[in-house]
């Protein structure tokens, strides 16, 4: 069967003709699909207006099988009780204990307590950077590409300064735990990655009484970010990634892949960025020459390659690996 899609706004216009304008504006949040064994133009709801949604389950089995759009990404003060296993896996990878809920009732207090990014639709077409720490940035003169999508999502403490050619110097979001906390200006959003209740309490502590000044090793007792901005990764959201995406390889996902998978739920389109090895494969940061370990034992780092080489060939994601 032939299937005629006209999908992108560029077609629609050509097309326009004083016929069809109707026809058009009474579609416009749709696809117009022509059908040979129907034989006609029939509308097709689409997720988004970029020319392929991310979120459109309809080209991957595979990517259906595992891609939950209900699970909760954020935490806030009505969507933070935890099922008993989600509780039991999360509670069970710190080493210390602390009060869920009360942390859960301070956090609240201090910081935006609402629903993010509920407005996927037809119309939204949001493209995404997810920007990686890897090597393989440095000379690749990808800055000028990864500034011009709407979220340039970084990850702990990988710099914007001094390597913009490369990486950019727009920060949308930073996905950071206490360990790996660094100053973040006043138009980024803060969303920490809590592993355990100690890391919410650090976060309250540093924007109030900055008295927690130790995790299982020095952490900063303040860091300066906009309040008004900070976003809680919801502990059923790392589990879902685990479970779902990981499989249950390693302890628990990396914050690359966490992040990487975040950015499938709130973004339409995502592009990848400073992940993996160089081409000589070797792995390190692109702004310390300490090389990193792959497979760590904690994070499972050949299962998560694998899934996101298979994002890829699901054209869920692109990957740009850099030139060095
Ligand atoms: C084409 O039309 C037939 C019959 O109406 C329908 O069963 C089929 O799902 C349609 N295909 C597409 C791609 O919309
Ligand atoms: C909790 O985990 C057990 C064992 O892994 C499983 O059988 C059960 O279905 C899970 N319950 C929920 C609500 O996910
Ligand atoms: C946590 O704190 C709340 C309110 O302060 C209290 O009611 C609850 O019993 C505490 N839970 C635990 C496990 O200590
Ligand atoms: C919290 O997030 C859930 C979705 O996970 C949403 O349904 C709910 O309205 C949000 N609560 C508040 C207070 O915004
Ligand atoms: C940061 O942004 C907030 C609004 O989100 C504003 O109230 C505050 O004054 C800004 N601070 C600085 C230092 O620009
Ligand atoms: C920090 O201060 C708060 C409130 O004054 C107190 O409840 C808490 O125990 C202190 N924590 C540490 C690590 O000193
Ligand atoms: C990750 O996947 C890429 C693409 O298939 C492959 O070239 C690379 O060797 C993999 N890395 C590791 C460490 O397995």
């Amino acid at each position: 069967m032939w299937v005629f899609l006209l999908k992108h706004r560029r077609y629609r216009t050509a097309l326009l003709s004083s016929t069809t304008i109707l026809v058009l504006l009474y579609f416009q949040s749709s696809v117009l699909v022509f059908n040979y064994s129907s034989y006609g133009f029939v509308s097709k709801k689409v997720p988004c207006a970029c020319s392929i949604c991310v979120a459109d389950g309809g080209n991957s089995n595979w990517f259906s099988e595992r891609y939950n759009p209900n699970i909760p990404l954020l935490l806030n003060s009505t969507n933070s009780a935890l099922g008993a296993n989600v509780s039991k896996w999360w509670k069970g990878l710190q080493s210390n204990a602390g009060n869920y809920t009360e942390a859960v009732d301070q956090l609240f207090s201090l910081f935006p307590d609402e629903e993010h990014y509920s407005d996927a639709g037809p119309d939204r077409c949001r493209t995404c950077a997810v920007v990686g720490n890897s090597g393989n940035l440095l000379g690749s003169h990808y800055g000028p590409l990864i500034d011009f999508h709407d979220f340039v999502i970084r990850i702990n403490k990988g710099p914007t300064e001094g390597y913009e050619k490369d990486v950019g110097s727009k920060t949308t979001h930073r996905i950071l735990y206490p360990e790996s906390a660094m100053d973040l200006d006043n138009s980024t959003h803060l969303v920490l990655l809590p592993v355990k209740i100690l890391d919410l309490q650090w976060l309250i502590s540093a924007f109030t009484t900055k008295n927690i000044t130790e995790t299982y090793t020095d952490v900063p007792s303040t860091i300066q970010a906009n309040k008004d901005k900070v976003m809680i990764l919801h502990p059923e959201f790392l589990r879902y990634v685990y479970d779902n995406w990981a499989e249950g390889h390693g302890l628990y996902p990396s914050t690359g892949f966490l992040t990487l998978i975040f950015a499938l739920h709130v973004c339409d389109e995502v592009n990848v960025f400073g992940f993996g090895a160089t081409s000589d494969g070797i792995w390190h940061h692109y702004f310390e020459t300490i090389s990193t370990s792959y497979e760590s034992g904690i994070h499972a780092g050949n299962f998560e390659n694998e899934t996101i080489n298979r994002l890829q060939q699901e054209n869920k994601i692109l990957v740009l690996k850099g030139w060095t």
